[in-house]
């Protein structure tokens, strides 16, 4: 199917025009009062109930601000937004990234060998099963020594070059399973155009033992470039300005080989993806190469079945029994209903330390849209804002505003059963403050019983918790290869439904356009010896004034 006809197909009217919309308003104003107190107390079983079990994930969703009826009525949005239709669009390589004529295919990278998903009639598994195959055989080479540096020494310093999907997906992905990582090996990320960035990354780093992963979709992005060929400088540079050493010392990882050779880098050593995989939805794509170098090809095809096992779910689970769909649809009542702006994301696991920031280009690259598939400014609130930092750390940061401070702010809290440094009684530490977290979040502390402490009457606003503040908790036995893929396709398949019920193109991203362009203008006003002409408005001509003075000084 084109592009053009899918995106008609999907053109409904606005959801907030929608008998569904309306509906979940008018509930909206009986639920805005309703206190989580009360609705555990009306039902002593809310908490087995509001459970869910599936792929080997927990969705603990009990302290949300819900009854059945509330997911009935999200439920019946979901159905006349035709997720149902447009999932299967999208597992069916439909041309559903209506404005770039694209389909939308991450699920491909996970299909297992032997299913067949077509785009414009060829069948794209086997192309991406030769890849990983061909990923392997260069992770074997080089974790075993036989994949020699120009000098022959082995490479133990692997250091991937990329922005965006082809940094946030690889160095989270490689925080998150280090525990499993090549540990004679060291890897670094390289990725703003600040120089600050590769300077650090290299500062104690022989050249001679040092492989360059230049990790872009188009291979133009200017702070990849830029930093590929600084890399390039620093590499000859160390190794007395042999050319040939370039072969030896780079790969590319891209959609783009013609880039790829006029950068230098022979396309043999080249791992190739797709325009139907997004950026944001790439690391499991050739761009987890450096994940692959560092947990090895094994791991590496654990986690893609993880993501896979997700996929089967999310495409074959009825709504109520729907992990990504249940998320999605809670997102969405807070979002539009309540008016939240936010949702934290709130890992109990060390090794999820950079999951929040991964979100954030998943999340609000897919979702920040404001106009419709039609092309018409929508009339609701899309994309909410995504951000976290590892627990307990943010408890003694920001908690406070979302314990007792004015606006609503929906959690996600991640943790584990077991610990993968079981030191002590740590973890037992941990996973209690998670439990209390979500138990004073949603039922707080009356003033009665801040009286009952005997705290003074002029104290007592002061330590109120009022409490009704919303959270999930999600759970695993413990951190795996298995376990991260569940996760990422967990939030990759949420913003899917979030953006499908808010009829948004979630998968471009022309909001980051301009910034690029009027920078392309700007560079040769900072460069140029001469004081340019300048043409911008009074601000922005008094700012590169003032630099341009700076950094003459
Ligand atoms: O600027 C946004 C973006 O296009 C992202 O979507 C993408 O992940 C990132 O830039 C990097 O792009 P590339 O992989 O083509 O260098």
């Amino acid at each position: 199917m084109s592009a053009v006809t899918a995106a008609k197909r999907f053109r409904t009217k606005a959801p907030s025009n929608s008998a569904e919309w309306r509906a979940l308003k008018d509930h909206y104003k009986k639920m805005e009062v309703v206190h989580l107190r009360e609705l555990f107390a009306e039902d002593p079983k809310r908490g087995e109930r509001f459970s869910l079990q599936a792929v080997g994930l927990f969705l603990d969703y009990s302290k949300n601000r819900i009854t059945d009826e509330t997911l009935n009525l999200l439920f019946k949005l979901a159905e006349a937004s035709r997720v149902r239709e447009r999932i299967e669009a999208m597992f069916t390589g439909q041309k559903i990234n209506v404005t770039e004529k694209r389909a939308v295919l991450h699920i491909a990278l996970r299909a297992p060998r032997g299913e067949q998903i077509f785009v414009d009639g060829t069948d794209v598994v086997p192309e991406v099963h030769a890849v990983l195959d061909k990923m392997a055989a260069f992770a074997n080479r080089i974790r075993s020594g036989d994949w020699k540096g120009h000098t022959g020494k082995r490479i133990k310093n692997v250091v991937n070059v990329g922005i965006g999907g082809s940094d946030l997906g690889p160095v989270m992905a490689y925080e998150a399973l280090k525990f499993y990582s090549e540990r004679s090996m060291q890897f670094r990320f390289v990725s703003n155009v600040d120089g600050t960035d590769f300077a650090e990354a290299v500062h104690d780093l022989d050249p001679t033992e040092t492989l360059f992963i230049i990790s872009s979709k188009t291979f133009t992005t200017l702070e990849t470039m830029t930093n590929a060929h600084t890399a390039r400088e620093w590499l000859l540079h160390g190794l007395g300005g042999d050319e040939s050493s370039v072969a030896k010392h780079f790969v590319a990882v891209s959609t783009n080989s013609a880039e790829v050779s006029k950068f230098g880098i022979d396309t043999a050593n080249m791992f190739e993806f797709w325009d139907w995989v997004g950026g944001r939805y790439s690391m499991d794509s050739a761009i987890g190469l450096s994940t692959m170098l560092a947990i090895g090809p094994d791991n590496f095809r654990e986690m893609l079945d993880g993501f896979h096992e997700m996929d089967v779910h999310f495409r074959t689970a009825s709504f109520e029994k729907n992990l990504p769909v249940l998320m999605a649809v809670l997102s969405i009542w807070y979002n539009d209903f309540f008016g939240a702006q936010t949702v934290a994301v709130l890992p109990y696991e060390q090794y999820l330390k950079r999951f929040p920031a991964y979100l954030q280009q998943l999340t609000m690259e897919s979702n920040g849209k404001s106009v419709t598939l039609n092309g018409k400014p929508v009339k609701h609130d899309t994309g909410p804002i995504y951000w976290g930092e590892p627990g307990t750390n943010g408890q003694h940061s920001f908690y406070q505003l979302i314990h007792q401070g004015t606006r609503l702010i929906p959690c996600d809290f991640i943790g584990f059963g077991k610990s993968l440094n079981p030191l002590g009684r740590h973890h037992d530490l941990l996973m209690a403050n998670i439990c209390a977290q979500t138990e004073a979040l949603a039922f707080g502390k009356t003033a009665e019983q801040v009286k009952g402490e005997g705290t003074p009457d002029w104290l007592v606003p002061h330590r109120i918790f009022e409490g009704n503040r919303p959270s999930n908790t999600i759970m695993a036995e413990k951190l795996t290869p298995r376990v991260l893929g569940k996760l990422v396709a967990l939030y990759e398949h949420s913003v899917f439904v979030q953006g499908a019920i808010w009829n948004i193109n979630s998968f471009d991203q022309w909001g980051v356009e301009l910034g690029k362009v009027l920078a392309q203008r700007i560079i040769p006003e900072l460069e140029s010896k001469d004081e340019p002409a300048l043409h911008h408005d009074s601000s922005t001509n008094n700012v590169i004034r003032e630099y341009r003075k700076l950094k003459a000084n």
